[in-house]
């Protein structure tokens, strides 16, 4: 009888401890790595940002760093998340196919590794990707380009030059690829004209997104092929840092005027700009909602869930097809960045003096 009582109260005890660890919350108190690649670009500090924000919000620990864009910081970086006990690690990489080390330690502790934004490549230790759809990002640079000229309408032809982003980025060839398909049948039909000769991706491509090896090659081509006065009508660039860098490089050399310029990632200096009338649009990809996502991901792993997945076809990293979550895009302009921007509190009015 003493046996059974005393049997009974253990059982109890450890429901009591069970329900105790729960009552900490749906997370348990765990902790869940987040790796960004660097401070440089504003995107990346608020995607930072919003993932702390929010994973502390649902009770996660929370490591968060930042790698200066350096593949072995960013190992070390990964390596020591793992060792510290982190549960799930959240990666934006700086090169998609630089972090094996790192990788196969996560895949040997079993710790989950969720592709932030940018797709990690050949391994098999990454689970899930969230991002936006970046080929779509793409087409609506194109589309744009497409609209504002009416070049179903116009005569033409147009002066056009490309600037992409960096090879190291998975990201980066869905972005050209889907505004070059959009535009294509122009470029070839010659209603759009391609000055420089410049358009493969890997002619325009622009290493470590820098604006200023964006300007230094907008620069070379402006004084190699629009220096005798040939007008130049777009130039069609894959995100806010390099259009930057193109605007620069046109401000010097291109008498104060400007084309129709695309970019993406509405950054404080190209919103600025567009209200100037400097650039003509950007691609707005909230980074709340990618953060919301991802942790909603970190939560349904944890609990072992089935995760919210929307394209299970796109993203091969040349091991696997990585089931994805793919965010939409907006395209925001001087028409409706307001809206966008402002009025659903992502900047302030006063950030955009
Ligand atoms: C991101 C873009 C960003 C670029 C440069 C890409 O992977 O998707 O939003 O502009 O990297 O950091």
């Amino acid at each position: 009888m003493k046996k059974l009582v005393s049997l009974l109260l253990s059982v109890a005890m450890v429901a009591v401890l069970l329900v105790g660890c729960g009552a900490g919350g749906a997370s348990g108190g765990k902790k869940v790595g987040v790796s960004m690649p660097t401070r440089d670009l504003q995107r990346w500090n608020q995607d930072g940002a919003n993932m702390e924000k929010e994973l502390k919000a649902a009770g996660y620990e929370v490591d968060l760093q930042y790698a200066s864009n350096d593949v072995q910081t960013q190992v070390s970086q990964i390596e020591n998340m793992i060792s510290n006990g982190c549960s799930v690690v959240v990666i934006a990489a700086v090169e998609g196919s630089s972090l094996g080390e790192a990788l196969d330690m996560a895949k040997k502790a079993n710790i989950p590794v969720i592709a932030y934004d940018r797709l990690i490549m050949n391994s098999d230790a990454v689970s899930y990707y969230a991002t936006f759809d970046n080929y779509k990002v793409g087409v609506a640079q194109g589309q744009f380009v497409i609209d504002t000229l009416d070049l179903k309408n116009a005569a033409g032809p147009f002066n056009i030059e490309f600037t992409a982003g960096d090879p190291g980025d998975n990201n980066a060839g869905f972005f050209f690829n889907g505004a070059y398909d959009t535009v294509k049948e122009y470029v070839e039909s010659g209603k759009l004209n391609v000055v420089s000769g410049q358009k493969t991706f890997d002619e325009v491509a622009t290493p470590t997104w820098g604006s200023d090896v964006a300007q230094s090659r907008a620069e070379n081509i402006l004084s190699s092929y629009y220096a005798d006065g040939t007008e130049l009508d777009v130039w069609l660039c894959s995100n806010d840092s390099t259009a930057l860098g193109v605007t620069n490089a046109l401000k010097a050399n291109y008498n104060g005027k400007y084309p129709v310029i695309t970019g993406q990632d509405c950054d404080i200096e190209n919103t600025k700009n567009m209200i100037d009338g400097k650039q003509s649009m950007s691609v707005f990809k909230d980074t709340r909602t990618l953060a919301s996502q991802v942790v909603k991901m970190v939560g349904q792993i944890l609990k072992g869930e089935k995760v919210d997945v929307n394209d299970e076809k796109t993203y091969n990293n040349g091991i696997k097809v990585v089931p994805s979550f793919l965010c939409e895009p907006t395209v925001c302009t001087a028409d409706n960045y307001k809206e966008i921007l402002i009025d659903s509190g992502y900047y302030t009015e006063d950030q955009l003096k």
